[in-house]
């Protein structure tokens, strides 16, 4: 990578940055096409990763976590992704949409109980929002919590939730009181041993094979009322403040998938010979390359500056929605023109699996649609540019 002068790195950012590219090629790389192909769960190398410090980058270390800052979270998300895009969205929700949301809005008690573990990788942790009828529009969910004493009783049915099938814990947002819409969403806190709590079929997947996803199925799920994360009423910003934190990780996750797929496309230009030169001499190529370079340039401007943005809020308190949209919204998109141009200067090399290129080009797609589509983005930035939010 080369090095982007305006960002501060310090000491501790060039350790973590190197740990995480060396683990990556060590331990991602030799299977990373194998569990592509199998779409099996990486159970081991997320274990290991749970062991370097990875999934819980920013959670302190009395919680179990690694106890660093925004901007070693995303160099960390961005050198495994450079490998396996399916590794990252496992760290990615494991520390954003999980961990996050419980660091800054749980109890004392529910940091011991349901952060630590998760932080420290031992367990795995997902976030549960979209339901079959209820996605860009969250907040028309049908889930219902209704309090009954000492607890909760959870209904409904959420799906896509990365890492639905083999997570231990779940932040699940439910209707506690639909005539408010919005304000009636409270977010609650799952172990997922309770029972009522079911999981449906894994979906199959056009990439990022390796992570699971599924539906989850709440039956008469009883869950203590000191689970419930925050205020009654207060579940829909938290998952609008946690969403801020997660798509800063998937802007991570585009831009290492954009940086693999221009570098097996630079390799390749200035390998690749065609008409009796070098197909990077074709102006055609040339272009390419160029625009790659130079949107990846400006996709990790815009990555970092969020994850600062972020960090300056630990102490200002000042939302970053308008530049964690924006580093999501450039960096997705300059993973799919990437991934789409490499595939198309290796031509039949592209599209055979022999090549990682077509992963990365299955990959990049849904950086563009979870956690809040280019649309959604684009709805964020221009109402809060416009002021009519
Ligand atoms: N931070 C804090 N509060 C926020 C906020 C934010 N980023 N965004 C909105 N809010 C607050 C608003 O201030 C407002 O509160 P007040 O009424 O007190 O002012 C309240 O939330 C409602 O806001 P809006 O009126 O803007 O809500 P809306 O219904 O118009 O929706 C939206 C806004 C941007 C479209 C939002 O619904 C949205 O982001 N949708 C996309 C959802 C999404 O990203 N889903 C992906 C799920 S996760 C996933 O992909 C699966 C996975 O496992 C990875």
């Amino acid at each position: 990578m080369s090095e982007t002068a305006i960002f501060p790195f310090t000491d501790e950012h060039k350790m973590i940055r190197n740990a995480a590219r060396d683990f990556a090629q060590k331990e991602i790389a030799p299977i990373a096409a194998q569990f592509d192909e199998s779409g099996e769960f990486p159970y081991e190398t997320i274990k290991k990763m749970g062991a370097m410090g990875f999934m819980g980058v920013e959670v302190p270390e009395a919680y179990g976590g690694a106890g660093l800052d925004t901007l070693s979270y995303v160099l960390a998300i961005e050198e495994i992704c450079k490998v396996d895009a399916a590794h990252g969205v496992v760290m990615s929700v494991n520390n954003s949409l999980y961990c996050h949301g419980i660091l800054q809005f749980g109890t004392e008690e529910q940091k011991k109980k349901f952060l630590a573990p998760v932080a420290s990788g031992e367990a795995i942790g997902a976030y549960s929002l979209t339901e079959p009828q209820s996605g860009s529009d969250a907040g028309t969910m049908r889930s219902r919590a209704v309090r009954d004493g000492d607890f909760y009783v959870l209904n409904g049915r959420k799906s896509w939730v990365t890492s639905g099938p083999v997570a231990d814990y779940v932040v699940v947002f439910m209707m506690t009181d639909p005539g408010k819409k919005q304000k009636g969403i409270s977010a609650f806190l799952v172990d997922a041993k309770t029972p009522g709590f079911t999981r449906g079929k894994k979906e199959p997947k056009l990439g990022i094979r390796a992570s699971a996803t599924s539906e989850l199925i709440f039956e008469d799920c009883r869950v203590p009322a000191e689970n419930r994360l925050g205020a009654e009423g207060e579940g829909f910003k938290i998952a609008m403040t946690v969403l801020d934190v997660g798509r800063i990780g998937i802007g991570a996750q585009a831009l290492g998938i954009a940086e693999a797929a221009y570098e097996a496309a630079r390799a390749y230009a200035t390998e690749r010979e065609a008409f009796g030169q070098k197909i990077g001499e074709f102006q055609g190529t040339g272009f390419k390359i160029a625009d790659m370079k130079t949107r990846i340039e400006a996709a990790r401007l815009l990555v970092y500056n969020a994850a600062l943005a972020k960090e300056r809020s630990k102490t200002t308190g000042e939302r970053f929605t308008l530049q964690s949209s924006m580093a999501k919204l450039f960096a997705s998109e300059t993973a799919m023109y990437c991934a789409h141009a490499a595939v198309q200067i290796h031509g039949g090399m592209g599209f055979s699996k022999e090549l990682p290129v077509e992963r990365y080009f299955r990959d990049a797609k849904i950086t563009e649609i979870y956690e809040g589509t280019s649309e959604i983005q684009r709805l964020v930035i221009s109402r809060s540019e416009l002021g009519l939010k």
